[in-house]
Formats: structure tokens, sequence, C-alpha cells
């Protein structure tokens, strides 16, 4: 059965109370929509953990740096819909503009630190307006967990961050990232390449794996670097914005691999800005 669509805080909060008052667990994943199978593992996972499962669908123009992005985007709330049904949650939210950002509207939410690299660097204001519109989904539906999914590892990073330091009393989980069968990290934004696209794209995660294998073997990050660049932009990507050791803690660059860490790519092909990491 396809869940009831609310798109009205009001509406959502008495749901909400009647959940509370049976002593109910509830868990939110905020998505943008445009929904797959990547999305649906984090509804499956939510379910798993809590009785009641809202999932937001909002494509947040605070968070896009380029108008182009926003408008381009797609929006399928009626597939979303029929997409959710056999996952049976409680709720999906699809707020009204006004219910996120009211007119007047002028609170801005800055996460410093795990913001301020990779993502945070090369799409200047994106995290603050992810910060922003997770911290009034975490607030407008009073969940005790939240998804997201390590396709974002950064995203995840910030978004716990945010939670901790304002105090929000919510648990955010991490699920990992679902690929196609080549290995390619599955995204909305896939749904914008040619097959041509998608098949050199399915280059990147091998590449990566190569990569973290060498890493693991002791190998250091400057020496190999230069090695994997090359081999991303001969399987066809036109541009490599970064490729990035780190902490998997909290996101220092690292040049050995010792204590957790993880590979960070964001790279161009047809036009379609793609990223991806993976732990090493
Ligand atoms: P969106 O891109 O729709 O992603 C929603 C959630 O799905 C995020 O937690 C993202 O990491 C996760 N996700 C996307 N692709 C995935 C994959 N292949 N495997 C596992 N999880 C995947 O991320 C956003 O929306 C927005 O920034 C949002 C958090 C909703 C704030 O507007």
């Amino acid at each position: 059965m396809t869940a009831p669509i609310i798109r009205q805080l009001a509406e959502l909060r008495a749901k909400h109370s009647d959940w509370i008052r049976a002593g109910e667990r509830v868990a939110v994943v905020p998505t943008m929509g445009a929904l797959h199978a990547g999305h649906l593992s984090l509804v499956a996972a939510a379910k798993a953990a809590c009785d009641r499962v809202i999932v937001t669908i909002f494509v947040n123009p605070k968070q896009f740096n380029n108008p182009e992005d926003l408008a381009n985007y797609p929006r399928t709330e009626h597939d979303d819909a029929i997409k959710l049904a056999p996952h049976d949650v409680d709720v999906i939210y699809v707020p009204d503009p006004g219910q996120i950002y009211p007119g007047g509207f002028a609170t801005n939410v800055s996460v410093a630190g795990v913001a301020d690299q990779m993502e945070g660097a090369c799409r200047p204001g994106h995290f603050d307006g992810v910060a922003t519109v997770v911290a009034k989904l975490f607030l407008q539906t009073g969940a005790h967990q939240a998804f997201f999914g390590e396709k974002d590892y950064q995203q995840l990073l910030v978004v716990r961050r945010m939670a901790r330091d304002l105090d929000i009393p919510i648990e955010v989980v991490g699920c990992p990232t679902v690929r196609e069968a080549s290995g390619l990290a599955m995204s909305s934004r896939n749904m914008r390449l040619s097959d041509e696209g998608t098949k050199k794209a399915g280059a990147l995660h091998p590449i990566l794996t190569a990569l973290a294998a060498r890493l693991s073997a002791g190998g250091v990050f400057a020496d190999l670097k230069k090695q994997s660049e090359a081999e991303i932009l001969a399987a066809g990507f036109e541009e490599l914005e970064y490729l990035s050791l780190c902490s998997a803690e909290d996101l220092s660059a690292v040049e050995l691999a010792q204590g957790p860490a993880r590979l960070f790519v964001a790279a161009w092909i047809e036009g379609v800005r793609l990223i991806d990491n993976i732990a090493v």
C-alpha cells in the first residue's frame, strides 16, 4: 500500500505524538527523491531498526551551488511513492517549501572542520544548505534515528557533527554504498549518462579498489596518486576534481593508511559530476 504523503508540519507532528504516546521508535530517511536502490537500502535499514519510518523528499534549493543543477534535478514524486510502497513506510513527508523556508527565513547552520575540504571546498555553501535543512528535518520529524548513505561519506560526518553540536537527540546511522554490477555507485545523477558514459563510469570503482589495495599493502599515497588519476582520465572522465586519502574519522588528509582511512573522488563525465569513496 502506498504511504500517505504529508505536506504540512502540523499534520506530521500529530502523527508523531501518537507514535511517541504508544512508546514507538521513529526513524527518518532524508532524501531529495528520484529514489533508487541506494535510497531503498536506507529505508530497509530504518524499517529493521525502528517501529515507524518517515521518508522525506525535499529538493533543497539551499544546497545547490549551481542553479542549472537545481533546475535539472529529477522530480519524480509519483514514481517515488510507488517505489516505496513495498517497503511499507509510515509517512512520506514532502514538505511544502514554506514549511522548510518560511518567509523571512534567516538562519544558517554552518559546520566547520569536516565540512571544509573536498565537497565543501568544491561546492561553496553546499554543506551549509545540507546542515540547515537536515537540522530542520531532524527537529520537525523528532526521529530517534536517521539513516544516511556512506555514498556521501562527508555529508554523513557533517550531519553527525551538526546533531551532536546542537544537542539534537538523534542517532545518525551510516549505511553502505549500493552499487551497480560494474561497481558504479548508484546515484540519481547516473540517469543523465548515456549507455556509453555509464559503461565508462563503471571503471571508477575498480581503479579505486586497486589503489586501496596498494595503500593497504603499505604504499604511500603521493607515490600512487598520479597513476590512478591517469587511469581515471584514460577511462573517459573529462576532469578530475579531487582524489584524496583522508582519515575516516575527521577527514584530515593522510599519506599512509595506518588507521581507518577512505579514498574520495569527484570526477566529471559527459558533463555530469560523480562522487564516490571507499574504505581503505
Ligand atoms: P539524496 O542525494 O537524495 O540522498 C539521500 C540519501 O541517500 C543520502 O543519505 C545518500 O547518501 C543516500 N544514497 C544516495 N546514493 C546511495 C547509494 N548508492 N547507496 C547508499 N546510499 C545512497 O543526500 C541528499 O539527498 C541530501 O543532501 C539530503 C541529505 C536529503 C539533504 O537535502
